[in-house]
């Protein structure tokens, strides 16, 4: 066992410079964060007022239970993504506490376009019943939707992972014995009725609630009949006559509290308290902002961040001497134990080797993988492809993809093609990925894509006897890097849920020991690895 040290002190010119950088980009994600959090604005939000509902932040904050962590699934997912401002995707979902039990929740927030779905709202919503299901997690649908956002129906209704997905999700969790709840605290129109009519239990809040498959709109136009939305769908009609919905609420209060009472009663299981006494590392979390290079083009000092994140800076390493351009080994986050790997230079073979092995040795011990990502890539030269370093590198992926153990991704530098996957990306499959604001990902660096590109160009013109016009090839070349560039950066990546979060470094302990109470709740299955080629 190793008690990590650190060499960077605060009064270092380096630290404070780079200290200094990463405030510009914190600065980035507060405004996006706060942008999320308001909504559809206070115009919508006293719209919604006016009918006595509360908007959906105000609605969890009532169901969850007082002083608990709220564990937030793409909080900023559909910034700046359409031509139109869509804060959060207009749903706002997470794993939080009701009543003492780890639950799901989807609250839609009927302030942006009626609560609509757009393509990265059906993503959101996908992502987080994904995660209760992995977690054996309750649901909660807090209901406030007109469905389907009828522009874009293409991208949202006809193919497998569209919104029926949402359906056949609650069909299955019910299946399993997860309780799937739904309150409808607004409109549900449509397909959307069938998530309070597929749901094991259902409250429906007098006055705003509505459940039909044609609104009065549809119903007028189809048979002449002028109805009203309460006559229609209302809660008295669905407690009473239909036997849609099961409670009938007088307000949103009363069905939150109608929906604590029922999770009171069902949830499963409790977080339990960690199998040790969580400590703080020894070197304040709270620089390590200082320690990461303002210079992406620099390596962040591997040893340096562990020192901050792992409990009493405690790490036992796995091959210390052995493909050292990544470190593994096991530590403590808030008192879970956690097998980390974390990049310290380029992928070899023999970090490959070690990697495979020491996942191996995780899932044998049943200890829940961490990994770190910092990582442009795997080696590349006719040395390096002759000692077989892809048959390594495919190695770690099959180890990474059939670890039957909770994995979690956290992307803390850069995160680069072939590397990414390795290190557990997420195509991968972790079930919990998160990214630091000074982080990066693509397949490659933009300045490798664009020289790539212009290669490729130079060798077209040459068959043409051509070469580039003087100035052209870096012309041809920026607007590749720049949109590399771009869509590499955590506001892009987050804005499309490829992560689950952006997370700041200083939060990072926290956000893990949430994650791995909660997963430290479901029975680890048998992990059975594809053929390791040797
Ligand atoms: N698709 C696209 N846009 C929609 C929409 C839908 N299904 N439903 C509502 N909107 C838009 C409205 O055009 C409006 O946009 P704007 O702010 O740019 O004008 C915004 O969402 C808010 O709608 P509004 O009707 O003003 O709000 P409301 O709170 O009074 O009512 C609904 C919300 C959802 C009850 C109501 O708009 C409605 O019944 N929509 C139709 C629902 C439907 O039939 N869905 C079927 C699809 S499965």
């Amino acid at each position: 066992m190793t008690r990590l040290d650190s060499r960077i002190r605060p009064s270092d010119e380096a630290f404070i410079a780079n200290a200094a950088a990463y405030e510009t980009l914190r600065s980035r994600i507060r405004s996006a964060r706060e942008a999320a959090l308001l909504g559809g604005g206070r115009e919508a939000q006293a719209r919604q007022a006016e009918k006595g509902k509360l908007p959906p932040r105000q609605r969890l904050s009532l169901l969850l239970d007082p002083g608990t962590a709220f564990l937030e699934i793409g909080q900023i997912a559909g910034h700046d993504v359409y031509d139109h401002a869509v804060p959060s995707a207009g749903i706002v979902t997470g794993i939080g506490i009701v009543a003492g039990h780890a639950v799901a929740v989807f609250a839609n927030d009927s302030t942006v376009k009626g609560g609509t779905y757009y393509p990265l709202t059906l993503k959101k919503h996908l992502r987080t019943q994904q995660i209760a299901r992995e977690q054996r997690l309750p649901c909660l649908y807090l209901v406030d939707s007109g469905g389907v956002y009828l522009p874009l129906q293409e991208e949202l209704f006809p193919d497998e992972t569209h919104f029926g997905r949402i359906f056949r999700n609650i069909a299955e969790m019910s299946a399993m014995g997860l309780p799937q709840v739904a309150a409808v605290m607004g409109s549900c129109t449509a397909g959307g009725a069938y998530i309070p009519a597929m749901c094991d239990e259902t409250v429906i809040v007098r006055g705003n609630g509505s459940i039909f498959l044609g609104g009065p709109q549809l119903v007028r136009a189809a048979t002449g009949v002028i109805v009203d939305a309460e006559t229609l769908g209302g809660a008295d009609v669905h407690t009473r006559d239909s036997g849609v919905a099961d409670h009938y609420a007088t307000s949103d209060g009363d069905a939150i509290r109608i929906l604590r009472e029922i999770v009171a009663r069902n949830g499963i299981g409790h977080p339990p308290s960690p199998p040790r006494t969580p400590l703080p590392p020894r070197f304040d979390p709270a620089e390590l902002p200082g320690i990461i290079c303002a210079n992406p083009r620099e390596q962040i000092p591997a040893r340096e961040i562990l020192a901050r994140l792992l409990d009493d800076s405690e790490f036992v390493e796995y091959r210390a001497r052995f493909g050292t351009s990544i470190l593994c080994g096991t530590g403590h986050v808030g008192g879970y134990p956690v097998g980390v790997l974390i990049n310290d230079g380029v992928l070899f073979s023999e970090s490959a080797q070690k990697a495979t092995n020491f996942i191996e040795i995780c899932v044998q011990r049943q200890i829940p993988l961490l990994f770190l990502h910092n990582i442009s890539g795997f080696m590349v030269g006719a040395d390096y492809e002759a000692g077989g370093i892809a048959k390594h590198g495919a190695k770690m992926v099959n180890a990474a993809v059939c670890a039957r153990v909770p994995k979690f991704s956290i992307l803390i530098g850069g995160s680069y093609g072939a590397g990414n996957l390795a290190m557990c990306g997420r195509a991968i499959g972790p079930q919990f990925m998160a990214m630091w604001p000074n982080a990066k990902t693509s397949v490659v660096g933009g300045e490798q894509a664009a020289t790539v590109l212009a290669l490729i160009r130079a060798e077209q013109l040459a068959r043409q006897g051509k070469d580039f016009p003087p100035g052209e090839e870096e012309e041809f070349k920026r607007p590749i890097r720049d949109s590399y560039e771009r869509q590499g950066q955590a506001l892009y990546v987050a804005a499309r849920m490829w992560v689950d979060a952006i997370v700041d470094p200083v939060d990072t302990r926290e956000w893990l020991a949430l994650g791995l109470a909660l997963a430290s709740t479901v029975p680890v299955s048998e992990t059975r690895f594809g053929i390791f080629r040797m």
